[in-house]
C-alpha cells in the first residue's frame, strides 16, 4: 500500500472487533510515532504502548473520549523539562504540542498498512491519565490513540463536514474547490 493510499483510507474508528493487537504491531505503531520530526531536534517526545486490559479498563474510566471498545492504545506525551532546557517556551507549549500531533498522525497511517484502525482521543482526565500510567510530574500528556482491528460491519460513525476539505491557492478565501 503507498502512504497515498493509506493517508485516503485512514478514518476515525469507534467499533473494534474483539481481538488483541499483537505487540510486534504496536511497537511499529510507537516507532513510527518516534520517527516524527521534533523542533530543534530536542529529544522531549515520549511514547507508551498501553495494551494491558485492566489498565485500558482504568483509562476509559476517566476518558469521556475513549468511547470504543479498542484494546489497546499509545499515549503520546511530552517531557516539559527537556522542552523548555531545549527550546524555552516555545518548545514546552507550542512545538511539542505540534510534534506530538505529527506523531500521532504517523501512527494513523501506520496502522492502516498493518491492517488496524485509530481513534484520536483528547477527552479525558490529566489528572487521571498520569496517575492510571505513573507518569511524572514534570511530563504532560498530549494524546491518547486509540488501536483496534476494525469492526468489519461499522466502519466509521461520523461523516466529514465539508467545510473540513476546504483547500486555498495563494489567497485566503480563494478556494480550489469552487
Ligand atoms: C485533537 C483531537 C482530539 C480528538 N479527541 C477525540 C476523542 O476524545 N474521542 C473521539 O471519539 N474522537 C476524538 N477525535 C476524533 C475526531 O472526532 C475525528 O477526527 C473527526 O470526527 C473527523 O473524523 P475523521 O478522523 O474520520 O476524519 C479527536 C481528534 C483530534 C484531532
Amino acid at each position: 500500500m503507498s502512504a497515498l493510499d493509506a493517508i485516503f483510507k485512514r478514518v476515525t474508528v469507534r467499533h473494534y472487533e474483539d481481538k488483541p493487537v499483537e505487540f510486534s504491531k504496536l511497537v511499529t505503531l510507537a516507532r513510527a510515532a518516534q520517527k516524527a520530526p521534533t523542533g530543534g531536534n530536542t529529544p522531549y517526545r515520549r511514547v507508551m504502548i498501553i495494551d494491558d486490559p485492566d489498565t485500558i479498563a482504568m483509562i476509559k474510566k476517566i476518558a469521556p473520549g475513549y468511547l470504543s471498545n479498542a484494546p489497546a492504545a499509545i499515549l503520546i506525551y511530552t517531557d516539559l523539562e527537556v522542552a523548555e532546557k531545549g527550546l524555552g517556551r516555545l518548545g514546552r507549549d507550542v512545538c511539542s504540542l505540534i510534534d506530538s500531533g505529527a506523531a500521532a498522525a504517523n501512527i494513523s497511517i501506520a496502522a492502516i498498512e498493518l491492517g488496524l484502525a485509530t481513534c484520536f482521543t483528547k477527552s479525558y482526565s490529566e489528572v487521571g491519565m498520569k496517575k492510571v500510567l505513573d507518569i511524572p510530574d514534570n511530563c504532560r500528556t498530549d494524546l491518547l490513540v486509540q488501536v483496534g482491528y476494525p469492526h468489519p460491519g461499522r466502519p466509521r460513525s461520523i461523516k466529514k463536514k465539508p467545510e473540513g476539505n476546504i483547500i486555498y491557492h495563494n489567497r485566503h478565501g480563494v478556494s480550489i474547490n469552487d
